[in-house]
Protein backbone atom coordinates (compact mmCIF):
# COMPACT_ATOMS: atom_id res chain seq x y z
CA UNK A 1 0.00 0.00 0.00
CA UNK A 2 0.74 3.38 -0.53
CA UNK A 3 2.55 5.21 2.78
CA UNK A 4 -0.65 7.41 3.84
CA UNK A 5 -1.63 9.11 6.92
CA UNK A 6 -3.34 6.18 8.28
CA UNK A 7 -0.34 4.89 8.66
CA UNK A 8 1.03 7.95 10.84
CA UNK A 9 -1.71 8.54 13.15
CA UNK A 10 -0.56 11.85 14.84
CA UNK A 11 0.14 13.66 11.34
CA UNK A 12 -3.40 12.06 10.03
CA UNK A 13 -5.59 12.92 13.03
CA UNK A 14 -4.01 16.50 12.55
CA UNK A 15 -4.30 16.90 9.35
CA UNK A 16 -7.96 15.80 8.98
CA UNK A 17 -9.03 17.57 11.65
CA UNK A 18 -7.67 20.41 9.38
CA UNK A 19 -8.80 19.78 5.89
CA UNK A 20 -11.79 17.92 7.50
CA UNK A 21 -10.52 14.68 5.48
CA UNK A 22 -11.62 11.41 6.89
CA UNK A 23 -9.34 8.80 7.14
CA UNK A 24 -10.46 5.15 9.16
CA UNK A 25 -14.18 4.94 8.25
CA UNK A 26 -14.55 2.84 11.59
CA UNK A 27 -17.49 5.06 13.39
CA UNK A 28 -16.51 6.63 16.59
CA UNK A 29 -18.57 8.65 18.66
CA UNK A 30 -17.38 12.19 17.34
CA UNK A 31 -18.27 11.06 13.53
CA UNK A 32 -21.89 11.05 13.94
CA UNK A 33 -23.04 13.07 11.06
CA UNK A 34 -27.12 13.84 10.76
CA UNK A 35 -27.09 11.79 7.40
CA UNK A 36 -25.74 8.75 10.01
CA UNK A 37 -27.78 9.68 12.10
CA UNK A 38 -31.12 9.33 9.84
CA UNK A 39 -29.73 6.16 8.25
CA UNK A 40 -29.79 4.87 11.98
CA UNK A 41 -33.08 6.43 12.30
CA UNK A 42 -31.65 8.15 15.49
CA UNK A 43 -31.64 11.77 16.24
CA UNK A 44 -28.94 14.54 15.48
CA UNK A 45 -26.46 14.66 18.28
CA UNK A 46 -25.82 18.19 19.26
CA UNK A 47 -22.72 18.23 20.93
CA UNK A 48 -20.33 20.53 20.43
CA UNK A 49 -18.05 17.38 18.38
CA UNK A 50 -20.94 16.21 16.86
CA UNK A 51 -21.54 19.60 15.29
CA UNK A 52 -18.03 20.01 14.33
CA UNK A 53 -18.24 16.60 12.70
CA UNK A 54 -21.48 17.38 10.64
CA UNK A 55 -19.58 20.23 9.29
CA UNK A 56 -16.80 18.52 8.44
CA UNK A 57 -18.90 15.99 6.27
CA UNK A 58 -20.74 18.70 5.17
CA UNK A 59 -24.34 17.10 6.95
CA UNK A 60 -26.82 19.77 7.86
CA UNK A 61 -30.64 20.08 7.74
CA UNK A 62 -30.95 16.33 7.24
CA UNK A 63 -32.33 15.08 10.95
CA UNK A 64 -35.86 16.29 10.13
CA UNK A 65 -36.49 13.44 7.24
CA UNK A 66 -37.39 16.27 5.00
CA UNK A 67 -35.46 15.27 2.38
CA UNK A 68 -31.70 16.24 1.09
CA UNK A 69 -31.06 19.90 2.72
CA UNK A 70 -27.11 19.76 3.02
CA UNK A 71 -25.67 23.53 3.72
CA UNK A 72 -23.20 25.35 1.40
CA UNK A 73 -19.82 24.01 2.53
CA UNK A 74 -16.30 25.12 1.79
CA UNK A 75 -15.94 21.18 0.95
CA UNK A 76 -17.74 22.27 -2.30
CA UNK A 77 -15.71 24.74 -3.61
CA UNK A 78 -12.29 24.09 -5.92
CA UNK A 79 -10.74 26.94 -3.89
CA UNK A 80 -10.79 24.85 -1.12
CA UNK A 81 -9.61 21.37 -2.67
CA UNK A 82 -6.83 23.86 -4.44
CA UNK A 83 -5.65 24.77 -0.89
CA UNK A 84 -5.97 21.41 0.69
CA UNK A 85 -3.75 19.53 -1.98
CA UNK A 86 -1.16 22.25 -2.42
CA UNK A 87 -0.66 21.81 1.53
CA UNK A 88 -0.42 18.02 0.32
CA UNK A 89 1.96 18.28 -2.23
CA UNK A 90 3.81 20.16 0.32
CA UNK A 91 3.83 17.73 3.06
CA UNK A 92 4.24 14.64 0.09
CA UNK A 93 7.40 16.48 -0.82
CA UNK A 94 8.86 16.80 2.43
CA UNK A 95 7.65 13.48 4.13
CA UNK A 96 6.90 10.92 1.13
CA UNK A 97 3.05 10.91 2.17
CA UNK A 98 0.31 10.62 0.13
CA UNK A 99 -1.63 11.85 2.59
CA UNK A 100 -5.23 10.44 3.57
CA UNK A 101 -7.20 8.18 2.03
CA UNK A 102 -11.06 9.41 1.83
CA UNK A 103 -12.98 6.73 3.65
CA UNK A 104 -9.85 4.74 4.20
CA UNK A 105 -7.92 1.72 3.35
CA UNK A 106 -10.99 -0.69 3.70
CA UNK A 107 -12.84 2.02 1.20
CA UNK A 108 -10.41 0.58 -1.99
CA UNK A 109 -10.18 -2.43 -0.63
CA UNK A 110 -14.16 -3.13 -0.65
CA UNK A 111 -14.26 -1.86 -4.38
CA UNK A 112 -10.92 -3.64 -5.82
CA UNK A 113 -12.60 -6.87 -4.32
CA UNK A 114 -15.84 -6.42 -5.72
CA UNK A 115 -14.16 -5.78 -9.37
CA UNK A 116 -11.58 -8.75 -8.62
CA UNK A 117 -15.31 -10.79 -7.55
CA UNK A 118 -17.30 -9.94 -10.61
CA UNK A 119 -14.23 -10.82 -12.57
CA UNK A 120 -13.95 -7.78 -14.41
CA UNK A 121 -11.43 -8.01 -17.02
CA UNK A 122 -8.07 -6.33 -16.01
CA UNK A 123 -8.08 -3.99 -19.35
CA UNK A 124 -11.18 -2.36 -18.82
CA UNK A 125 -11.21 1.24 -18.85
CA UNK A 126 -11.69 2.86 -14.95
CA UNK A 127 -12.41 6.27 -14.48
CA UNK A 128 -11.69 7.95 -11.07
CA UNK A 129 -13.52 10.74 -10.87
CA UNK A 130 -12.28 13.12 -8.41
CA UNK A 131 -9.42 11.28 -7.96
CA UNK A 132 -7.81 13.70 -5.49
CA UNK A 133 -3.91 12.39 -4.41
CA UNK A 134 -4.57 9.29 -7.07
CA UNK A 135 -4.42 6.35 -4.52
CA UNK A 136 -6.83 3.89 -5.58
CA UNK A 137 -5.78 4.20 -9.28
CA UNK A 138 -2.37 2.88 -7.55
CA UNK A 139 -4.10 0.50 -5.92
CA UNK A 140 -6.11 -0.86 -9.23
CA UNK A 141 -2.76 -1.09 -11.02
CA UNK A 142 -1.23 -2.91 -8.25
CA UNK A 143 -4.04 -5.31 -8.82
CA UNK A 144 -3.64 -5.98 -12.22
CA UNK A 145 -5.39 -2.87 -13.99
CA UNK A 146 -3.98 -1.28 -17.25
CA UNK A 147 -6.06 0.68 -18.31
CA UNK A 148 -6.42 3.63 -15.42
CA UNK A 149 -7.99 6.97 -15.62
CA UNK A 150 -8.05 9.90 -12.67
CA UNK A 151 -9.65 13.21 -13.25
CA UNK A 152 -9.89 16.04 -10.85
CA UNK A 153 -10.85 19.44 -10.99
CA UNK A 154 -7.92 20.47 -8.88
CA UNK A 155 -4.63 21.44 -10.71
CA UNK A 156 -3.17 21.02 -7.41
CA UNK A 157 -4.88 17.52 -6.83
CA UNK A 158 -3.35 16.39 -9.99
CA UNK A 159 0.47 17.43 -9.30
CA UNK A 160 0.15 15.65 -6.46
CA UNK A 161 -1.39 12.20 -7.94
CA UNK A 162 1.25 12.79 -10.40
CA UNK A 163 3.92 12.78 -7.96
CA UNK A 164 2.73 9.62 -6.52
CA UNK A 165 2.28 8.18 -9.58
CA UNK A 166 5.90 8.81 -10.76
CA UNK A 167 6.83 7.68 -7.03
CA UNK A 168 5.67 4.51 -7.36
CA UNK A 169 6.36 4.07 -11.19
CA UNK A 170 3.12 3.56 -12.71
CA UNK A 171 3.52 5.73 -15.77
CA UNK A 172 0.77 4.37 -17.73
CA UNK A 173 -1.89 5.89 -15.20
CA UNK A 174 -3.56 8.55 -16.88
CA UNK A 175 -4.26 11.67 -14.95
CA UNK A 176 -6.11 15.45 -16.50
CA UNK A 177 -7.64 18.36 -14.98
CA UNK A 178 -10.94 17.95 -15.45
CA UNK A 179 -14.33 19.16 -14.10
CA UNK A 180 -16.45 16.53 -14.20
CA UNK A 181 -19.41 18.81 -14.80
CA UNK A 182 -18.47 19.96 -17.90
CA UNK A 183 -16.32 16.82 -19.42
CA UNK A 184 -14.16 17.08 -22.73
CA UNK A 185 -15.41 15.10 -25.41
CA UNK A 186 -12.14 12.56 -24.82
CA UNK A 187 -13.69 11.52 -21.66
CA UNK A 188 -16.22 9.07 -22.84
CA UNK A 189 -16.50 4.86 -23.12
CA UNK A 190 -15.68 3.72 -20.11
CA UNK A 191 -16.45 0.42 -18.32
CA UNK A 192 -16.54 1.31 -14.58
CA UNK A 193 -16.15 5.02 -13.42
CA UNK A 194 -15.69 5.37 -9.70
CA UNK A 195 -16.61 7.33 -7.10
CA UNK A 196 -15.34 8.17 -3.25
CA UNK A 197 -15.86 11.27 -1.92
CA UNK A 198 -16.51 13.60 -5.27
CA UNK A 199 -20.46 13.46 -5.29
CA UNK A 200 -20.53 14.65 -1.80
CA UNK A 201 -18.15 17.05 -2.19
CA UNK A 202 -20.30 18.45 -5.49
CA UNK A 203 -23.42 18.26 -2.97
CA UNK A 204 -22.07 20.96 -1.05
CA UNK A 205 -21.46 23.98 -3.69
CA UNK A 206 -22.70 26.84 -2.59
CA UNK A 207 -23.64 27.76 -5.81
CA UNK A 208 -27.35 25.36 -7.06
CA UNK A 209 -26.00 22.04 -5.55
CA UNK A 210 -29.17 20.28 -7.00
CA UNK A 211 -28.44 21.55 -10.34
CA UNK A 212 -24.95 20.14 -10.46
CA UNK A 213 -26.08 16.99 -9.08
CA UNK A 214 -28.24 16.67 -11.94
CA UNK A 215 -25.51 17.39 -13.76
CA UNK A 216 -23.34 14.98 -12.65
CA UNK A 217 -25.51 12.62 -13.55
CA UNK A 218 -25.74 13.72 -17.27
CA UNK A 219 -21.89 13.24 -17.28
CA UNK A 220 -21.99 10.44 -15.94
CA UNK A 221 -24.22 8.92 -18.32
CA UNK A 222 -22.05 10.46 -21.27
CA UNK A 223 -18.92 8.95 -19.79
CA UNK A 224 -19.85 5.38 -18.99
CA UNK A 225 -20.52 2.90 -21.61
CA UNK A 226 -24.20 1.51 -21.80
CA UNK A 227 -24.05 -1.39 -19.28
CA UNK A 228 -20.85 0.03 -17.81
CA UNK A 229 -20.78 -0.41 -13.38
CA UNK A 230 -20.57 3.07 -11.20
CA UNK A 231 -19.36 2.17 -7.60
CA UNK A 232 -19.97 5.02 -5.17
CA UNK A 233 -18.72 5.63 -1.73
CA UNK A 234 -20.32 8.25 0.20
CA UNK A 235 -21.03 9.90 3.86
CA UNK A 236 -23.84 11.57 3.17
CA UNK A 237 -26.33 10.20 1.03
CA UNK A 238 -28.32 7.02 2.49
CA UNK A 239 -28.76 4.54 -0.16
CA UNK A 240 -32.75 5.40 -1.04
CA UNK A 241 -31.11 9.18 -1.26
CA UNK A 242 -28.55 7.75 -4.16
CA UNK A 243 -31.00 5.50 -5.27
CA UNK A 244 -33.53 8.65 -6.44
CA UNK A 245 -30.16 10.68 -7.39
CA UNK A 246 -29.01 7.99 -9.61
CA UNK A 247 -32.71 6.71 -10.94
CA UNK A 248 -32.34 8.11 -14.27
CA UNK A 249 -30.47 5.51 -16.83
CA UNK A 250 -28.82 3.74 -13.49
CA UNK A 251 -30.20 0.76 -11.62
CA UNK A 252 -28.67 -1.13 -8.50
CA UNK A 253 -27.07 -3.85 -8.98
CA UNK A 254 -25.92 -4.19 -5.01
CA UNK A 255 -24.92 -2.48 -1.99
CA UNK A 256 -21.90 -3.10 -0.23
CA UNK A 257 -21.41 -4.01 3.36
CA UNK A 258 -19.62 -1.17 5.12
CA UNK A 259 -18.79 -0.93 9.05
CA UNK A 260 -22.08 -1.02 11.09
CA UNK A 261 -22.22 1.23 14.71
CA UNK A 262 -24.70 0.62 17.21
CA UNK A 263 -26.17 3.30 19.35
CA UNK A 264 -28.92 3.02 21.50
CA UNK A 265 -30.19 -0.15 20.40
CA UNK A 266 -30.56 0.91 16.58
CA UNK A 267 -27.63 -0.53 13.92
CA UNK A 268 -26.70 2.28 11.28
CA UNK A 269 -23.85 2.14 8.47
CA UNK A 270 -21.39 5.72 8.26
CA UNK A 271 -21.08 5.43 4.68
CA UNK A 272 -22.85 3.84 1.58
CA UNK A 273 -21.14 2.08 -1.05
CA UNK A 274 -23.43 1.12 -3.74
CA UNK A 275 -22.51 -0.64 -7.72
CA UNK A 276 -24.81 1.32 -10.11
CA UNK A 277 -24.88 -0.33 -13.82
CA UNK A 278 -25.65 2.42 -16.53
CA UNK A 279 -28.92 0.71 -18.36
CA UNK A 280 -28.73 0.32 -22.35
C1 LIG B 1 -13.63 14.01 -0.80
S1 LIG B 1 -12.32 14.22 -1.95
C2 LIG B 1 -12.05 12.52 -2.45
C3 LIG B 1 -10.75 12.29 -3.13
C4 LIG B 1 -10.51 10.82 -3.56
N1 LIG B 1 -11.58 10.35 -4.41
C5 LIG B 1 -10.37 9.89 -2.37
O1 LIG B 1 -11.20 8.99 -2.21
O2 LIG B 1 -9.42 10.04 -1.59
C6 LIG B 1 -13.27 14.91 -3.31
C7 LIG B 1 -12.48 15.13 -4.57
O3 LIG B 1 -13.35 15.53 -5.62
C8 LIG B 1 -12.72 16.55 -6.37
N2 LIG B 1 -13.81 17.27 -7.07
C9 LIG B 1 -14.82 17.98 -6.51
N3 LIG B 1 -15.62 18.48 -7.46
C10 LIG B 1 -15.13 18.04 -8.66
C11 LIG B 1 -15.53 18.23 -10.01
N4 LIG B 1 -16.60 18.98 -10.34
N5 LIG B 1 -14.81 17.65 -10.99
C12 LIG B 1 -13.69 16.89 -10.68
N6 LIG B 1 -13.26 16.72 -9.41
C13 LIG B 1 -13.98 17.28 -8.42
C14 LIG B 1 -11.96 17.35 -5.33
O4 LIG B 1 -10.94 18.15 -5.89
C15 LIG B 1 -11.42 16.22 -4.45
O5 LIG B 1 -10.21 15.73 -4.94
Amino acid sequence: MVKHGNEEPARGRKAALKSGRRGKEEPRAGDFSPAAAVRARLPVLRSARAAAAAARLGGGGMAGGGGPAFGPSALGTRPHWDAAYDRELRVFQDTGDAGEIWFGEESMVRIIRWLEKQKVPHDSSVLDIGTGNGVLLIELAKTGYTNLTGIDYSPSAIKLSEKVREKEGMSNIKLQVEDFLAPSAELSGFQICIDKGTFDAISLNPDNAAGKRKQYVRSLRSVLKPEGFFLITSCNWTKEELLDEFREGFEILEELPTPKFCFGGRIGNSVTALVFQRKK
